[in-house]
């Protein structure tokens, strides 16, 4: 009777110990830590690193370059008139009109320029058909300014 009581004891007394270590009632169970990453995993976090930079590096170009980018011209930047469109053909190949814009001229420096621009800077000659009539838009377009008092200087580097 005693034994058997001793036993029951015992059992309950095995049972609480055990429910007590599945809980960590009997001290503070150590936190599971993370295994250390493995070489193969420390690559892998390098290499998305990597791209992750080369992805930033990328967008940041294309912003800047979106910043410098000036807008395609067409004929209609230029004042309306006979030979516009010839012009706008015959002059925006190597630059954009602001130089031409930007110009105040008599028909005669018009001309002399276009010599210019075939002579020095590689300008296919014009038949004198289209010389005329490119002239006489540029001419009229773009004629002389009277000395105006106070004229502003213009800078160089604008380009419109
Ligand atoms: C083959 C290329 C080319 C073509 C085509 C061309 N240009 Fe030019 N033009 C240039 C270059 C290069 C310059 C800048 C030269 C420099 O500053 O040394 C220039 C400069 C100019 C300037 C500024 C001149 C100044 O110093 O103020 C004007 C105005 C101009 N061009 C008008 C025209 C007109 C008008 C046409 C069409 C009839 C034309 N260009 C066609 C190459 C060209």
């Amino acid at each position: 009777m005693t034994l058997t009581r001793a036993l029951v004891v015992c059992l309950i007394l095995t049972v609480v110990v055990l429910f007590g270590q599945k809980h960590g009632l009997w001290g503070v169970r150590e936190a599971a830590r993370p295994p250390p990453p493995t070489p193969a995993a420390i690559a892998f976090q390098r290499a998305q690193q990597e791209a992750a930079a080369r992805e930033a590096a990328a967008r940041e170009e294309a912003a800047r370059l979106a910043a410098v980018a000036q807008p395609e011209e067409t004929p209609d930047v230029l004042p309306p008139g006979e030979g516009r469109e010839e012009t706008f053909a015959a002059c925006t190949a190597c630059h954009s009109t602001a130089v031409i814009r930007r110009s105040r001229l008599s028909r005669e420096r018009w001309d002399e320029l276009i010599d210019w621009m075939v002579e020095r800077q590689g300008m296919n000659p014009l038949d004198a058909e289209h010389r005329r009539l490119i002239v006489d838009y540029l001419a009229t377009a773009f004629p002389e300014a009277p000395p105006a008092a106070g004229r502003r200087a213009v800078s160089p580097f604008l380009t419109d």
